[in-house]
């Protein structure tokens, strides 16, 4: 495996010396740098790092690849925590519908939304759904990503989920990206069991999920619990049900109404809740001295015309905020991070600094993978991006549009 040492970074962001799972509250607006730095990796792994003032170049190994990062800011590549990135089709005749006024629940009402998809799903091929995704992957890797979270859910029988998931786990071993998949049964009741939700929450419990860890396809397990979908009651029996597998909870809650997802979510010691748009005192409580890492998914609340999450307040009480991208075709058809960055800011008032340990630290740890991503440690992959020739931080949320990653490396690996 070759080697790299990047030398003359600008700036070198989110150095860690000492492993520490997220940040939260006031220390979110803190990112340790070193200016004027140098990286060295090896085998794939983060070797070491420090100040050009300490550089010598006789301490490298002769072969390794030498890059000159002047100008340029190297970061830990970001970790996107929450997508549903496998789906056979765009859904852009329904955002149409959502111009001219149909909301969300309306949509899906009447079959379509996430419905909609699932329909494709089933008479999609798996190797199609497998390419297409990729392509997706190719995409992101572009925009800086170096970890995605990947959600089945558009297939809603059995058949259809295991091929979704199965399409993830090509995904893992083809990808340089660090995978992680997780089990969404309960994203929608399908039509044929409105009225009669609970049949289809044992038809999740009872079947699905047996046969999802028969094969060992999830990492994690997710409900949408919200008004119109699945219930506290169902969310508490999926959950209790997945804990029997070892299936540890990443759910969505608290994007259409104060649903009790965030707190029945914290009940099962869910690694995230996500979208947390109706987020008030009582959910923010729950969440403090939780190990729940609140995820926020600015695409969805821009392109649904929704509430923003209250992200300043939870700061303000000290918790953590993650940011990811949701991507998906019906309420974010997008994966790029950056843009995601420059809503966390521009949306949500967040500072640089903050959206920064907001997509590096905080989704690394909202998708179980904080020991080995999501800062500059010895030790840890070598997932990195470097810059284009930018002023600083500062520019990253705010060239919204413009891609500022020049290249992307991934298990210390330059990809082209
Ligand atoms: O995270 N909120 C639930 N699920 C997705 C929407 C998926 C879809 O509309 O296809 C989300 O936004
Ligand atoms: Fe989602």
């Amino acid at each position: 495996m070759n080697n790299l040492i990047i030398k003359n970074i600008k700036s070198l962001i989110q150095t860690e010396e000492q492993h520490i799972p997220y940040v939260a509250g006031s220390d979110m607006a803190k990112l340790p740098v070193i200016n004027n730095a140098w990286l060295e990796v090896k085998d794939g792994l983060i070797k070491d790092y420090g100040s050009m003032s300490d550089f010598s170049a006789q301490q490298f190994a002769r072969d390794a690849e030498v890059i000159d990062a002047s100008d340029r800011l190297v970061l830990p590549a970001w970790c996107d925590s929450h997508t549903h990135l496998v789906y056979p089709k765009s859904r852009d005749v329904e955002y149409v519908d959502k111009i001219k006024g149909l909301s969300y629940e309306e949509i899906a009402a009447r079959g379509g939304g996430i419905l909609n998809s699932a329909k494709l799903m089933q008479t999609a091929s798996e190797d199609q759904l497998f390419e297409d995704a990729m392509q997706r992957l190719q995409e992101i890797i572009r925009w800086g990503t170096g970890a995605v979270e990947i959600k089945s859910g558009y297939g809603l029988t059995l058949e259809s989920e295991l091929k979704m998931l199965r399409v993830i786990r090509r995904l893992k071993e083809a990808s340089p990206l660090t995978i992680k998949s997780s089990f969404l049964g309960a994203h929608s009741i399908p039509m044929e069991y409105r009225g009669k939700q609970e049949e289809y929450v044992d038809l999740v419990i009872n079947e699905m999920l047996p046969a999802v860890a028969k094969e060992d396809l999830a990492d994690y397990v997710d409900v949408f619990c919200d008004v119109g979908f699945f219930t506290v009651e169902d969310t508490d029996r999926i959950l209790n049900a997945a804990a029997k597998y070892g299936l540890t909870p990443k759910i969505h809650a608290n994007e259409l109404d104060y649903s009790g997802g965030i707190q029945v979510g914290v009940q099962h010691n869910a690694l995230s809740v996500d979208h947390l748009e109706f987020t008030g005192d009582d959910e923010i409580k729950a969440l403090l001295n939780s190990g729940t890492m609140p995820t926020i998914l600015p695409g969805a609340a821009f392109f649904l015309n929704m509430a923003y999450a209250p992200a300043r307040k939870m700061m303000d009480a000290g918790l953590p905020v993650a940011l990811a991208s949701d991507f998906n075709p019906g309420s974010s058809p997008s994966g790029n991070m950056q843009l995601i960055m420059s809503m966390g800011s521009v949306l949500y008032r967040m500072l640089p600094e903050e959206v920064i340990n907001a997509v590096t630290k905080n989704t690394a740890y909202a998708m179980g993978i904080d020991k080995e991503l999501g800062s500059i440690m010895k030790g840890k992959k070598a997932n990195l991006v470097i810059t284009k020739p930018i002023p600083g931080i500062e520019y990253l949320p705010y060239a919204y549009g413009e891609n500022k990653v020049e290249t992307t490396i991934l298990n210390g690996v330059i990809i082209k």
